[in-house]
């Protein structure tokens, strides 16, 4: 495919938004916003880039949809029980908006981004001021403020499929200790049943050099783990000439912060140098999140994956050969059009076999304007439910069985805060990603240290603070 440099939003641009916020701030001081998201980390990360310029604009943040001044819904598309609780959501504010005129009510995101939304969602829902897409999201200052100044509704949605990318953003992050970080945007995969390529256009990589300065900027505010985020991480850098990649890119990284992850992996392009990297790096923690869709050949090649249930398995073996502490995470989707029982068993057998530690399951939910929609063969209802529960049973097991591993080992455990399960205990993770409960003072929050694991439970790990171990900086 003839690939192009990516279009980068030009400084003019950046700096005509500049000047909005400064507008908007003149005149909306004191005012208050509220951001409803749905979805992927993606898209929770494009809420903390319109947090960071609504608080540029001198909004502050609210829990209560009722105090307002700014409502904006950051919407998925990638599952029709997505789009259906966001439209739920956007009709049961019309009755606040009737009593509060002056409340505006934006909607942005991926569902916005599909042919002939925008004109539905206007028609639809009279009381929404401003709808825009994922590709205009940093001209939203702009937008704002013609809302503010005409009073009219607005709609803008760039339908530009290979989109840009608009550097130095002001981002507010959410509280924690582990923060994300874009590298690459879009997606040229086109699996059959995958909304994304059209709502997110064509894959387009940040430089090393921007994605090493912001990540610096991170760790100086305190940050300790760092999500790399993308819908295919394995191709950053391959869309543009400068010869760069994902390895390259962890190598520079590496000690930045003491913890790296990143998502999400296609198995067609997970490569010798990644695993390698993984293995040396310092930061980059032991855990994969390698979505394998279904296990039955014939499904893979329906649904465009381009690789073979024997390719996926070999790749997981590589990887456990070079990094044997690794924790596997997946995506699988229950119930794709013409899915046999023994295709399906297929599946089975290969949860059974890569024994993950989690797996995000879904139902097939036909997306319009995507090859699988199309297909004969669509599943009954009844069918995919009862697929999905044996596949969620299964998993279940797998989870308990890999937790239960665990049990005596000595893990270092980032600490992210008080304990949700239990009064006077504390949280945090281990490189693989597992959480772990254990006693310990709330101050220890950010740090890294050892503790010995002393039972599993469903879903968790319970521990205790091994006085005997080294506190390492590092995993
Ligand atoms: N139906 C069900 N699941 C889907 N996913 C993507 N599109 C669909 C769809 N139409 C799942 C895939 C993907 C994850 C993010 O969402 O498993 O990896
Ligand atoms: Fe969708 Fe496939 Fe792209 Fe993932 S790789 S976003 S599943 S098209």
């Amino acid at each position: 495919m003839a690939q192009r440099p990516p279009i980068e939003v030009t400084q003019e641009e950046l700096k005509r938004q500049r000047a909005c916020m400064a507008q908007v701030k003149d005149s909306a001081a004191g005012g208050k916003y509220k951001i409803v998201t749905y979805g992927c980390q993606m898209n929770a990360h494009d809420s903390e880039t319109l947090a960071g310029m609504l608080t540029e604009m001198g909004y502050e943040p609210t829990e209560d949809v009722a105090l307002a001044d700014v409502v904006l819904f950051n919407t998925c598309c990638i599952r029709d029980n997505a789009e259906r609780r966001v439209a739920g959501n956007i009709s049961a504010l019309s009755a606040l908006k009737r009593e509060r005129p002056g409340m505006i009510l934006g909607v942005c995101g991926c569902m916005t981004q599909q042919e002939g939304a925008p004109e539905s969602l206007l028609r639809r829902f009279p009381h929404v001021d401003l709808v825009f897409g994922t590709h205009n999201l940093f001209r939203f200052p702009e937008l704002l403020l013609e809302v503010l100044q005409s009073g009219r509704r607005v709609t803008e949605i760039d339908r530009d499929e290979r989109g840009r990318i608009a550097d130095g953003l002001p981002v507010r992050r959410e509280g924690g200790v582990t923060g994300y970080l874009n590298i690459m945007f879009g997606c040229n995969n086109f699996c059959s049943y995958c909304i994304v390529p059209y709502v997110r256009g064509r894959e387009r990589s940040r430089t090393i050099a921007q994605v090493v300065r912001e990540a610096e900027e991170m760790a100086k505010s305190g940050l300790k783990e760092i999500m790399l985020l993308g819908q295919n991480v394995n191709s950053f850098g391959l869309d543009g000439e400068s010869g760069e990649n994902f390895p390259l890119l962890l190598r520079a990284l590496d000690g930045v912060v003491p913890r790296i992850r990143f998502m999400t992996s296609h198995p067609k392009d997970l490569s010798d140098a990644l695993i390698e990297e993984m293995a040396r790096s310092h930061s980059v923690c032991p855990q994969f999140h390698l979505p394998v869709q279904s296990g039955s050949d014939r499904i893979l090649m329906e649904m465009n994956r381009r690789y073979t249930r024997a390719h996926y398995l070999e790749r997981v073996n590589a990887l456990r050969s070079a990094i044997p502490q690794v924790g596997l995470t997946t995506d699988i989707i229950a119930g794709f059009p013409g899915e046999t029982e023994q295709d399906f068993e297929d599946t089975l057998s290969l949860v059974r076999q890569v024994r993950y530690d989690a797996a995000f399951t879904f139902i097939y939910s036909p997306r319009q304007g995507t090859r699988a929609a199309a297909m004969d063969g669509q599943i009954a209802e009844a069918v995919k439910h009862e697929r999905l529960d044996r596949l969620i049973k299964l998993q279940e097991s797998s989870t308990r069985e890999q937790l239960d591993s665990c049990v005596g080992s000595v893990q270092d455990v980032l600490v992210e805060g008080p304990s949700r399960r239990r009064q006077g205990e504390i949280s945090g993770r281990t490189g693989r990603g597992m959480t772990v409960n254990f006693a310990g003072a709330p101050d220890w929050v950010g740090r890294i240290v050892p503790v010995r694991i002393t039972a599993s439970g469903a879903n968790t790990l319970r521990g205790e603070y091994d006085k005997s171990g080294n506190e390492e900086m590092n995993k």
